[in-house]
């Protein structure tokens, strides 16, 4: 099956002689990849082996927060988060809590989030919007003991029994954790909470497409199966895996010839947050032994106007990788009054002129830049393809600097540290 990401390396300059030298590398690391010798690895054929009873209870439960509340407080971080915003935002667009019920496409409850930082301000703020409003929360946690969503949580359900008591309260409560371990487990048993697993070969950052990331989706009003469509058609498709390993290499070759830094950029606001997600993808994947590609990244064209003096004319110690949306969500025509060249041109090509103009002048000063272009409107399908896309390429990419791409122990150094110091 066909997918609709195609990956432009004519740009990328690469040096054929350095790419061709890593083939070997590659391959050792897909078939390391597909082993299925190798923990962790279960996200290669999760929407393959897709679990129809869990997903009709998914279907079952976001059916039963529609009838129970206006907003879902969808609690997590890191990769109990990120998946679930940066869809959300892509999909239902920037403003989505903002606009009325009925003019969001599809249907659902608003999502809001929380546990991803320490902020008391955050948190007050966020109690005080949705203090006229019927709330349920999701509550996501592979490990159980992670300290921000814990005390969100916390704080969250004393709201619920203030509001609907003990028992209302755990009927409004929805957890997402380990099958077994962990104190959100046990407090989920104990409660009788709806439950739903983080799969035990399944780690945070490789995890939107279980119900991590698809059950606050399906609340929301996008059907589960849907992404995971789309990244079983990404895994079918063989030209787009070739094309991942082509990029594994490419980012490869330019990291070897001293590029540390890979600016994820895109046009369009609603990809903020993927964005996000692919930061943490890569950063934790690969940033481990004294390695790695330092991910950044930046909203165009708004970000033209701060950092491309840098990306223009700055050390030359990056590569640019642009997320190019073939299909604009929607289109608006320049008034009259904007004046030429602008006047009556379509928004959509004049981003279009921009992406295509800073591509050019970038690589006349010698960045090297990557093309992934997503030729159909963005969809659940085109969403669970993009992920499948780039946690495919992430993994190959971590394998060929000789990296576990699945651990992360310098997050869990923090987070002893800091309890050390509670
Ligand atoms: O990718 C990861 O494993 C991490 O970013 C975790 O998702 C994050 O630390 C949250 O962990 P947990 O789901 O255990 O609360």
């Amino acid at each position: 099956m066909k997918s609709c990401i195609d990956v432009d390396f004519s740009m990328a300059a690469l040096d054929p002689a350095a790419a061709a030298q890593l083939q070997g590398d590659l391959d050792s690391a897909r078939k390391k990849l597909y082993s299925g010798n190798e923990a962790f690895t279960g996200w290669v054929s999760v929407a393959k082996r897709r679990d129809l009873a869990e997903i009709e209870r998914m279907r079952v439960a976001a059916e039963r927060i529609k009838t129970q509340c206006e907003a879902l407080v969808v609690v997590g971080i890191g990769g109990s988060y990120l998946g679930a915003r940066a869809a959300y935002e892509m999909l239902a667009g920037s403003f989505a809590n903002e606009r009325a019920a009925v003019e969001r496409q599809p249907e659902g409850v608003r999502l809001y989030f929380a546990g991803q930082n320490i902020s008391a301000a955050y948190h007050r703020e966020l109690l005080e919007v949705l203090a006229d409003r019927d709330i349920c929360v999701c509550v996501i946690s592979k490990s159980g003991t992670t300290a921000e969503p814990s005390i969100a949580f916390a704080l969250l359900k004393d709201e619920l029994v203030k509001r609907y008591g003990e028992k209302g309260a755990a009927e409004r409560i929805y957890a997402v954790t380990d099958a077994s371990r962990g104190v959100l487990r046990e407090e989920a048993d104990a409660n009788g909470y709806e439950s739903f697993i983080v799969p035990d070969d399944i780690g945070g950052r490789y995890s939107f497409l279980t119900p991590v990331g698809l059950l606050p989706l399906a609340a929301a009003g996008f059907d589960p199966e849907h992404f995971l469509d789309g990244a079983e058609a990404a895994m079918d498709d063989g030209s787009l895996m070739e094309q991942a390993g082509n990029y594994a290499v490419g980012r490869n070759v330019l990291y070897n010839a001293g590029k540390y830094i890979e600016v994820f950029e895109a046009y369009e606001p609603r990809f903020a947050y993927f964005s996000e997600w692919l930061k943490q993808l890569f950063g934790e994947s690969e940033g481990k032994d004294g390695k790695g590609i330092f991910p950044a990244s930046l909203a165009f064209t708004t970000d033209l106007h701060s950092m491309g003096q840098f990306l223009q004319d700055g050390t030359p110690c990056f590569f640019e990788t642009i997320l190019e949306e073939c299909e604009p969500a929607a289109e608006l025509v320049v008034p009259a009054s904007a004046g030429p060249p602008l006047a009556g041109k379509r928004l959509g090509d004049v981003n279009r002129a921009a992406l295509e103009g800073v591509a050019a002048a970038h690589r006349k000063a010698g960045v090297p830049l990557f093309r992934v272009a997503i030729r159909e409107k963005i969809s659940p399908q085109t969403f669970g393809q993009m992920v499948y896309f780039f946690e495919t390429a992430c993994a190959l990419s971590a394998y060929m600097m000789d990296v576990c791409p699945f651990d992360q122990p310098g997050v869990e150094e923090y987070k002893r540290e800091m309890r050390e110091r509670l």
